[in-house]
């Protein structure tokens, strides 16, 4: 797969470490040019994996977890719909400093390479959007994403199409499938940032 993506000055897929992936986004974050640029670049992911999530979630009350929440337009989109129980994780102190006040009631600076410091089966949803990409969270931490979230709980995710392969994903996915840990309920080639060429995985699981 070619290394296809975007980034902000340099392409993500040049990050090697976690601390240059964090100091990347802090930059990113400053004068809302993150937030800028995917609005310019018609970045969907957000939109995308609500759609999907919201047909299966009735309940307005549903607590989420957002993986690697970012500037928090997940949030935004989820508020859309009448939701309003979240709960953000992102490594960018930069960008959970300008999610917007009162959307999300808990934001942790958390790396999602090592264990999530939260109990069993709290969430009854994870989202972890545009965070499974070059050089940003391994696979490992959709274990942890069943750890956390409740049994027929639902985990919603982008994985970008570079490196569903190349980091392992589709193993992961199986062996969460085989080992009867989750149920897929939907997976699919989404849009993503289609304006750049760059298309992700989307995957709706169940929990066991
Ligand atoms: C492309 S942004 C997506 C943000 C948001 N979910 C969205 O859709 O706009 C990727 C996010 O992953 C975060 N991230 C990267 N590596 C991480 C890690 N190891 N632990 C936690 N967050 C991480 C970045 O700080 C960034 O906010």
């Amino acid at each position: 797969m070619a290394l296809k993506d975007v980034g902000n000055k340099v392409p993500i897929y040049k990050l090697k470490t976690t601390d240059e992936v964090m100091r990347y986004y802090d930059e990113w974050g400053e004068k809302d040019k993150y937030n800028r640029d995917m609005v310019e670049w018609n970045y969907t992911g957000p939109k995308e994996t609500v759609e999907v999530i919201k047909k299966y979630l009735v309940n307005k009350e549903t607590l989420f977890f957002d993986a690697g929440c970012g500037t928090g337009l997940v949030g935004l989109q989820l508020k859309k719909f009448g939701y309003k129980n979240f709960h953000g994780a992102d490594l960018s102190q930069k960008l959970l400093d300008t999610v917007p006040k009162n959307l999300y009631q808990k934001l942790f600076k958390i790396d999602l390479n090592k264990r999530i410091e939260v109990s069993d089966n709290l969430y009854d949803s994870v989202m972890c959007v545009g965070t499974f990409t070059f050089g940003h969270v391994k696979s490992d931490a959709l274990d942890e994403f069943v750890r956390i979230t409740k049994p027929g709980g639902l985990i919603c995710f982008t994985i970008n199409e570079g490196i569903y392969k190349d980091y392992g994903f589709d193993k992961k996915i199986s062996n969460l499938k085989a080992n009867h840990k989750w149920i897929e309920m939907q997976f699919f080639k989404s849009d993503y940032i289609a304006s750049k060429d760059v298309n992700a995985w989307l995957g709706l699981y169940k929990v066991k």
